[in-house]
């Protein structure tokens, strides 16, 4: 595990040194010797880090005498070339990074156990057992995005109830930066794509009956996913396959970022108002008939708000059901 702080960043990983140095020089070559002595080792170790970097798909262009050439700027979640672009004050200021994860969850459960601060970021290439909402699992292969925010926030357990809303309003709102897309936010934490899921959003909570002590957000966005296992055919998709090309995975996730400490300063000053009245303003499952799986069971209607707390309320005809937790079907041919 890496944890970089941004104020004391350790330059001491080779490969991280050898492309920021090439990330440096856009479209240049630089020697392996001017890399072997500004990074203090062997021409030879410059060069295995270069076929590293080349198996983690850097385009690294190597020419003998002349030295070696960055092709395009690579798409690393590197903590060191995320700090270098992420422009928030709190949050993701601190790093823990992993090519390979169980859940990110899980390892942001255990920073914050050893009291790693709020805003912690968390992140892996890859999740072997990534934790999706109800026990399920969730899909985590190289080429997406998948991250746990660890946050401290200082108010009472029912307020932290719109933190996955908001999550789901940054994530939303960066997409849609992406360009035109027929985006849905899906009660409680989807956002959708044509009706199939690009990203959700697993929010857990550790609190005493009335003090929260933290709470860890994570989020899954199938950012770069050629494909899908046909369990999820029909049912997920990814911004490559809809876009037609890749994504910067680094840019995404710094606009995710950015928004989220945005609308969370704003939670604070303002409390959750401001968070739902961003909820309706992307386009939304509010006006569709849906189907809700609750813990009292199925309930049918049309969804006609989300209230204070973040709950969804449901129009069944005879009256206004509150949702509070649950998962929520789209009716077919259902419509605003
Ligand atoms: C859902 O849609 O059911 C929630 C999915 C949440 C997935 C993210 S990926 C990063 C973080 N680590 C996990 O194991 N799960 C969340």
């Amino acid at each position: 595990m890496n944890i970089v702080n941004i104020s004391s960043m350790p330059e001491h990983d080779i490969k991280v040194s050898v492309i920021l140095k090439l990330m440096s020089m856009p479209g240049e070559f630089v020697s392996g010797e001017a890399m072997s002595i500004g990074i203090g080792v062997t021409r030879t170790s410059v060069w295995k880090h270069v076929q590293e970097l080349r198996n983690e798909g850097c385009r690294i262009e190597a020419v003998p005498r002349k030295g070696y050439r960055l092709l395009e700027e690579p798409d690393l979640l590197l903590p060191s070339i995320l700090v270098r672009k992420l422009r928030t004050r709190t949050i993701g200021r601190q790093i823990s990074y992993q090519d390979s994860a169980g859940s990110t969850q899980a390892v942001a459960a255990q920073l914050a156990g050893k009291g790693e601060p709020h805003g912690t970021l968390v992140l892996a290439e890859e999740q072997g057992k990534g934790r999706g909402r109800l026990g399920r699992t969730f899909f985590s292969p190289r080429g997406g995005l998948w991250f746990s925010l660890l946050l401290r926030p200082n108010f009472e357990p029912q307020k932290a109830l719109v933190l996955p809303l908001l999550a789901g309003v940054a994530v939303g709102e960066a997409i849609q930066a992406l360009g035109e897309l027929p985006l849905m936010l899906k009660w409680p934490n989807d956002v959708l794509i044509d009706g199939k899921k690009v990203a959700g959003i697993l929010g857990e909570m550790i609190a005493e009956v009335d003090a929260l002590k933290y709470v860890i957000l994570g989020i899954g966005i199938n950012v770069n996913i050629p494909e899908f296992p046909p369990e999820l055919d029909g049912i997920a998709t990814s911004l490559s396959l809809r876009l037609g090309r890749r994504v910067s995975r680094s840019s995404l996730l710094c606009s995710v970022l950015e928004r989220f400490e945005h609308h969370y300063d704003i939670l604070l000053a303002r409390g959750g108002g401001p968070v739902l009245e961003a909820w309706r303003a992307l386009p939304n499952i509010l006006g569709c008939q849906v189907a809700a799986d609750t813990p009292e069971g199925t309930w049918q209607g049309k969804a006609v708000d989300i209230d204070d707390q973040g709950a969804l309320l449901l129009d069944t005809g005879n009256e206004v059901k509150r949702v509070m937790a649950g998962d929520v079907r789209l009716e077919v041919g259902s419509g605003k």
